[in-house]
């Protein structure tokens, strides 16, 4: 019975403590379990920051990735430009002038032209640039331009003969333009500098496009140098055919009166300036047939179609074009008040005059 009794007595306690056991198992679940909750929802709120984080940070890396590619193209150019300007710039009293003829006339875009061209030109070392108004006198506005560029500078004028100036609108418009005032100019360097034997003599109009290359390759000029001119006489560029051989100028792709001594453009060519003194009636004229200035002013330095120094690259390379400005299409109203340069407000002044 004791047996028995004992017996029925022991699986009582042994379910106590497997309830209880279970029970404390069960509680330290449920604890861990919203523990666990918990953690989750600290987790995830740890992740969402890090997320917005990662955001600001990709964010500072494309605006530092855009920066440095920024700098490294600036890097880039400075380096080109560097590279470029650098034999000039080390000393430029060294190399030898360059004498840049500027006819220029009176219209509306003549600020504006001669303003590119005098920023252009301020950048050339040992440059004197010869500016040649086709006027009566020398206007202040020009005087401006010319002086700020802070070139070396002969500041002319020389009027075109009236019998010489047609109007632009008559279709028989063909007069050679600039004569008067490089015939000036020539005479201005051969008073002003008749000592000098080192440098090259250029005509650069006032509305052409330059490259700065253009003027370290007519530096080195002995006598005459060539070289193509980009968009001029109806082609995409006038050029001297070079011989493979040789080396030297064997021809003219020109079209435009190709049987002319030297069918190239004014802008085509540069001379040593010791010509211009060994030459002294060497000249442009009014009495020679369209086209053939630049042929009549390089015959009369006795010049040779073989003597010509082949530049930019044996003339493969394109350093100056023959653009030109627009006429402007003026009112009526403005047109008569800029031509007599008469009741301009002080706005419309700066912008013409
Ligand atoms: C072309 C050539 O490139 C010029 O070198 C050449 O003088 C000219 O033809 C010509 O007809 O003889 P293009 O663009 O037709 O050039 O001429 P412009 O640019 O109008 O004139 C050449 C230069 O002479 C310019 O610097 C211009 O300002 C000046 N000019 C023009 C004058 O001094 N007076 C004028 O009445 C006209
Ligand atoms: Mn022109």
């Amino acid at each position: 019975m004791l047996g028995s009794g004992q017996s029925a007595k022991m699986p009582t306690k042994i379910v106590i403590a497997v309830v209880l056991f279970f029970s404390c198992q069960l509680l330290l679940f449920w604890s861990n379990f919203e523990d666990l909750d918990e953690k989750k929802a600290s987790l995830e709120a740890a992740v969402a920051r890090l997320e917005r984080r990662k955001d600001v940070l990709r964010k500072q890396i494309m605006d530092l990735e855009r920066e440095s590619f920024r700098i490294n193209k600036t890097l880039l150019r400075s380096e080109i430009l560097l590279k470029d300007r650098l034999p000039l710039l080390k000393n430029p009293r060294n190399l030898s002038p360059i004498f840049f003829v500027t006819p220029t006339h009176y219209r509306p875009a003549q600020k504006a032209d001669l303003t590119r061209l005098a920023q252009t030109l301020k950048a050339v070392p040992n440059l004197v640039w010869i500016v040649v108004e086709d006027a009566e006198k020398l206007s202040e506005g020009i005087a401006a331009i010319v002086k700020s560029s802070g070139l070396q500078y002969g500041h002319l004028h020389a009027l075109t003969p009236t019998n010489m100036k047609l109007n632009e609108s008559d279709p028989n418009w063909k007069v050679p333009r600039g004569v008067a005032q490089r015939n000036q100019a020539l005479s201005w360097i051969r008073t002003n500098f008749a000592g000098t034997v080192r440098g090259v003599v250029y005509f650069g109009d006032d509305d052409n496009t330059y490259d700065w290359r253009l003027f370290d390759e007519m530096r080195s000029i002995e006598k005459a140098g060539v070289w193509p001119v980009g968009i001029v006489g109806g082609q995409l560029v006038e050029t001297p055919m070079v011989s493979t051989t040789n080396g030297s100028v064997v021809g003219f792709n020109a079209r435009w009166k190709p049987n002319r001594p030297f069918p190239i453009d004014m802008a085509a060519f540069a001379v040593n300036v010791s010509l211009i003194h060994s030459y002294p009636n060497a000249q442009f004229s009014y009495e020679v047939p369209r086209g053939y200035q630049e042929s009549t002013f390089l015959v009369g330095l006795d010049l040779q179609r073989n003597e010509l120094e082949p530049k930019a690259a044996n003339c493969t390379e394109v350093y100056v074009w023959h653009t030109r400005t627009e006429h402007p299409k003026l009112n009526s109203f403005d047109r008569r008040r800029f031509q007599l340069r008469e009741n301009l407000t002080d706005v419309e002044r700066r912008a013409v005059l």
